[in-house]
């Protein structure tokens, strides 16, 4: 990565610098802000809105892992933590306030996060598709809701097994919007669906980006060096329609989430000819969706995380 500077450097430094000089400023189109810093690299605002929407998210996702802030089975709690597109920062500032003892370190494109926070906090404004300037003694990585939006997920693992010191973990956790029927199948012709293959496609012939199907992130990390991979998947219902409280409570949070997603795609789906009316007829037929009880879909939440090896397991296995 190519900067270092912390939020409040951002800050000190916004006070100063020209409006020209990328970090600190906004942009604005059609009336949503977006992030000024390596302008373009991510597709959705940055303004208040979403990140209510971000907040949602992270309640959401605690409430689904029961208030856990990562799965991974280190022994000893983590001291050297990175949070990879952090975004708002909720996840690292609650790493920080229940792991008093560890250094937690969120990186993101945007200066989103907020600057009273617990003192083994530290956000820095930065990309982390550059190369990484930081140091390889981290103990534990984390990257959440991001892989959607890289260039090269592939890539950034990479980065993240480069830093991890040996024996450390990475875990990225994602939702899978496709939906799914009860029985597992999935029925490409739903509004949810359609709305999900243009995106891949949108993201594929113009960005010049092949967004992974979170499914995959498992071979990816193999790939990369990870050892110990593992993934955990929880369904959470499309809707109101469950019969179960907690899944119906779930399935509230994550269609207004939705519901507030949806509109910040008419960029991308414009790549591919998709008109901004065409698009909002889309929306309204995945909103009616959502609430059509009589329709049963669930989107995926997957975990997934994976371990570096030890130095002495590395040469056992070149050896082999
Ligand atoms: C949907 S938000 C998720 C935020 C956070 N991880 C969470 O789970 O609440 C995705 C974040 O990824 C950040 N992002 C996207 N591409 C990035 C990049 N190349 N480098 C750093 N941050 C990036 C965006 O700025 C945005 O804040």
């Amino acid at each position: 990565m190519a900067s270092t500077h912390s939020t409040a450097d951002w800050v000190t430094e916004r006070t100063s610098m020209s409006l020209d000089s990328g970090a600190d400023r906004h942009l604005w189109e059609g009336g949503r802000r977006y992030h000024a810093y390596r302008e373009g690299r991510y597709s959705l605002p940055n303004d208040e809105i979403e990140q209510q929407r971000e907040e949602l998210m992270h309640i959401l996702v605690m409430d689904i892992l029961e208030h856990e802030l990562y799965l991974a089975p280190m022994a000893e709690p983590p001291t050297k933590v990175m949070d990879i597109a952090t975004g708002i920062g909720l996840w690292a500032i609650e790493m920080g306030d229940r792991y008093p003892e560890a250094n937690i370190l969120g990186v993101d494109l945007s200066p989103i996060q907020p600057t009273s926070v617990p003192p083994n906090v530290t956000f820095q404004v930065d990309d982390v598709e550059d190369t990484w300037v930081h140091e390889n003694d981290y103990d534990f990585i984390h990257m959440r809701e991001a892989s959607g939006y890289m260039r090269s997920t592939p890539a950034v693992i990479e980065s993240a097994i480069a830093h991890l010191k040996p024996g450390g973990w990475f875990e990225l956790q994602e939702f899978h919007w496709v939906a799914e029927k009860e029985d597992g199948t999935i029925d490409h012709k739903i509004p949810v669906n359609r709305y999900m293959d243009h995106m891949m496609s949108a993201a594929a012939s113009t960005e010049g980006r092949k967004i992974p199907i979170v499914p995959e992130i498992g071979d990816i990390m193999k790939r990369a060096g990870f050892v110990d991979i593992k993934k955990k998947t929880y369904r959470v219902p499309y809707g109101t329609w469950h019969s179960d409280p907690v899944a119906r409570r779930r399935g509230a949070v994550l269609t207004l989430n939705a519901e507030l997603l949806l509109p910040t795609s008419d960029k991308v789906l414009g790549y591919i000819g998709v008109t901004p009316e065409q698009a909002e007829a889309l929306y309204a037929e995945c909103v009616d969706m959502f609430h059509d009880s009589s329709i049963h879909c669930y989107a995926t939440y997957y975990v997934w995380y994976g371990r570096k090896p030890e130095e002495v397991e590395d040469s056992a296995a070149t050896s082999r």
